[in-house]
């Protein structure tokens, strides 16, 4: 057999030489051979995309495709010789760019050069799995990479699997879940940046030769500045909503990630997707495995709004904790309430809710703190005992009382934080992170529990567990987290400070996972400062996620658009409150509130008895139609019709995967004189054939002349469908149903 070998070099320290030998240049070589194999293309592939690599005649593994589906992939066998576009690159041998893997051995030695072994392929419940397995054939440090390809859905989860098989410790520099690359002539990356009250803002830019790169170094609240997801068109100098080429992806991590997209000399992308190595030289232990969080790809040539569809599916299907159900439209006591509130505040509350047809109330912040009470947000967290001058009732008082009333009931927790004044803090100072002799910087005056400390985890989960015994039958959890992590430091983790981060993040889904197995049907709300912890490695074990505290109507529609660019309907809570609130001064018609808050898990978040007649008359009328179209907004198909970015009307709609019901939403953003006969809105989605009988909710006259009259779906969708919104921030909602 042939063999192929890779060099060794050892240099001989030159200064024993005599001066002859220096100038010689020597070199000692010693060389590790690595068995030659019989080229392969290993194809990974879903119903309508397909990622192609190739194993080289040297087992270097190759990335050549990901895009539309070939029939004969083996047609890249001899396409993959002139290509060197390594499917998993690591910092060694000729790679010199941005590397997946970077791995620092016991001697000091930097290099790695993975080779292909084996793989193997398996089928389950709708996903075929690929494992390769790669190794370093002179440390033998191994490389599994594991894609799970889910056909239908159309989306591949991608991880990577690092075993230290050797007997000393190596150090992990970098440590991607996955990578992937494009080939076009143009990239268009859209991502999505945003800060408190802002989250999920639009950013469109082109990737251009050299590094872009979006991360996250806070911590906890990850999600706040950046969100771990992007989409690339491809090809389009424009960003397009429904034709061409878009590969999306989003990492199920919720604590440091980074992607990194590396154009280079060739015009090639690399995108590597991961947690980010930042001040996390992560030290793998002899015989130990790391294994790297999910980094979710979907292709599709239908543009962005394909691209939405099957994370949505996916996610609905597999990636969202009870994806698929419908959850209860609920009123939460935060904005109405506050930290101010008596028994009676809250049963008032909940008559309301259940008189209003709402089917949940969540007590929010306050309910807690004995020797501290919890009156506003400078005290009590870690203290989680029922402040009884409160609620002297108990909180079993207020859930039964809930329940009497025919509603669920939800309770608020915050139990990765402690307060400076608490008395956790007075009896566990060394659960708080910390560095030795640095400030304690508080946020909200408040400090963040060391979850890579297992006694901590044990806290935390405690938290949940005892709060869902102060009541039968709790209903549902919102799990909050405000702050950041500053000057980072885990006494536990003593000089191993580098594992933090990490471990941070491992403690939280350690804690999670134990939730799930003692509680698998309690609703959980993930929720930090709003939005901050939007990710798909929170969604394994959340029901849902609170997507911005705020809840005016003009934010949210440019906050929910980003979402639904990767995140469903179904997890995006979405509230009315109160205008102006704390949030912004915007005061948007109640209809408008409703109108972007139904276009996910509807809620109020106000005091009911602050409304007047006239709005409380509508806000029922409100909640009983959107029960009657949710189901299509939990689990249809989203079609963006327009974008608010750009244009004055903003509209989507979702269709139900039978194509037999629909609900579309427009807002009129800027009115604009011209749409006086209407705002001609082309629909998508529908089956042409069928006809669909179209009615507007909450209205008593309606702004479209066919409402009530039943339309095919081809004129809907070609042309015909024109409300007339006549005022900025006028908007309406159109139930659709197949007759
Ligand atoms: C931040 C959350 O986003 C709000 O909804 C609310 O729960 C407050 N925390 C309570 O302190």
């Amino acid at each position: 057999m042939k063999h192929i070998t890779i060099l060794l070099a050892a240099f001989l320290t030159v200064a024993v030489m005599p001066s002859e030998a220096r100038n010689a240049k020597k070199f000692f070589h010693q060389t590790v051979e690595i068995p030659a194999i019989e080229p392969k293309v290993i194809t990974i592939g879903t119903e309508k995309s397909q990622l192609v690599l190739a194993v080289k005649e040297n087992r270097e593994l190759l990335f050549l495709h990901y895009g539309a589906p070939v029939a004969n992939p083996d047609s890249f066998m001899e396409y993959q010789s002139g290509r060197n576009t390594q499917a998993f690159p690591a910092t060694g041998g000729t790679f010199l760019g941005d590397p997946a893997l970077h791995v620092k051995y016991a001697d000091g030695n930097h290099n790695t050069e993975l080779r292909y072994v084996s793989h193997s392929v398996s089928a389950q419940d709708g996903a075929v799995q690929t494992s390769i397995v790669l190794k370093d054939y002179v440390t033998g440090l191994q490389v599994t990479l594991v894609y799970q390809a889910w056909q239908k859905e159309n989306v591949i989860c991608a991880h990577s699997e690092i075993l230290n098989p050797g007997k000393k410790p190596v150090e992990l520099l970098s440590f991607a879940s996955s990578s992937m690359t494009l080939e076009a002539d143009k990239y268009l990356l859209t991502h999505f940046h945003g800060g408190w009250a802002y989250e999920m803002q639009t950013s469109r830019e082109p990737l251009e030769f050299g590094t872009k790169v979006i991360e996250s170094r806070r911590g906890t609240q990850a999600t706040q500045t950046e969100n771990p997801s992007f989409m690339v068109s491809l090809n389009a100098g424009e960003f397009s909503e429904d034709s061409g080429e878009v590969v999306a992806g989003a990492l199920a991590w919720s604590g440091n990630f980074r992607i990194s997209f590396d154009r280079d000399e060739t015009g090639l992308v690399n995108i590597l997707g991961g947690i980010s190595p930042f001040a996390s030289a992560y030290p793998l232990k002899a015989g130990a495995t790391f294994v790297t969080p999910e980094m979710l790809w979907t292709w599709s040539s239908e543009g962005a709004g394909g691209a939405s569809r099957n994370m949505h599916r996916w996610a609905r299907r597999h990636g969202i904790y009870g994806g698929g159900t419908v959850n209860p439209t609920l009123l939460n006591s935060w904005e109405g309430a506050y930290f101010t509130f008596t028994t009676p505040t809250l049963t008032g509350m909940i008559d309301d809710a259940a008189a209003m047809g709402l089917e949940m109330f969540v007590l929010d912040d306050g309910w807690f703190g004995t020797k501290y009470p919890r009156n506003n947000d400078r005290t009590s967290l870690g203290d989680w005992k029922l402040c009884t001058d409160k609620i002297p009732e108990g909180i079993d008082y207020l859930a039964s009382y809930a329940h009497g009333k025919g509603l669920k009931f939800g309770i608020w927790i915050e139990p990765e934080m402690v307060s400076g004044v608490s008395e956790l803090a007075e009896a566990h100072p060394e659960w708080v992170v910390q560095s030795p002799g640095r400030a304690l910087y508080e946020s909200r005056w408040q400090w963040v529990l060391d979850l890579a400390n297992p006694a901590v985890q044990d806290f935390v989960f405690s938290i949940f567990d005892n709060t869902m015994q102060l009541a039968p039958g709790i209903d549902y959890i919102k799990w909050d987290c405000n702050r950041p992590v500053y000057s980072f430091g885990s006494p536990y983790l003593g000089a191993e400070q580098d594992r933090f981060y990490v471990e941070y993040a491992q403690g939280l889904y350690s804690v999670m996972r134990r939730i799930r197995e003692k509680y698998p049907h309690v609703l959980v709300q993930c929720c930090s400062s709003g939005g901050a912890r939007v990710d798909y490695g929170a969604m394994r074990y959340c029901n849902e996620f609170w997507t911005s505290d705020n809840t005016d109507a003009i934010s949210r529609v440019r906050i929910q658009y980003a979402t639904s660019m990767i995140y469903p309907a179904c997890a995006m809570a979405s509230h009315v409150s109160t205008v102006p609130n704390h949030q912004t001064g915007n005061v948007t018609p109640l209809k408008m509130r409703f109108d972007i808050a139904a276009a996910g898990r509807l809620g109020m978040e106000l005091q009911p008895k602050n409304l007047s007649p006239e709005e409380r008359a509508f806000a029922d009328r409100c909640i009983k139609s959107y029960k009657g179209f949710r189901d299509v907004v939990f689990n249809g198909d989203l079609y963006r019709l327009s974008s608010p970015l750009d244009t004055d009307y903003y509209a989507f709609m979702y269709v139900s995967e039978d194509k037999s019901k629909a609900v579309v939403f427009e807002y009129c953003l800027r009115y604009q004189n011209r749409a006086t006969g209407g705002h001609l809105i082309k629909l998508a989605g529908l089956d042409p054939e069928r006809s669909y009988k179209v009615t507007e909710q909450n209205v008593d006259s309606s702004c479209w002349w066919g409402n009530g009259k039943a339309f095919r779906g081809d004129f809907l969708m070609n042309g015909g469908f024109n409300p007339v919104l006549q005022q900025t921030n006028a908007s309406a909602v159109f139930v659709l149903e197949a007759r």
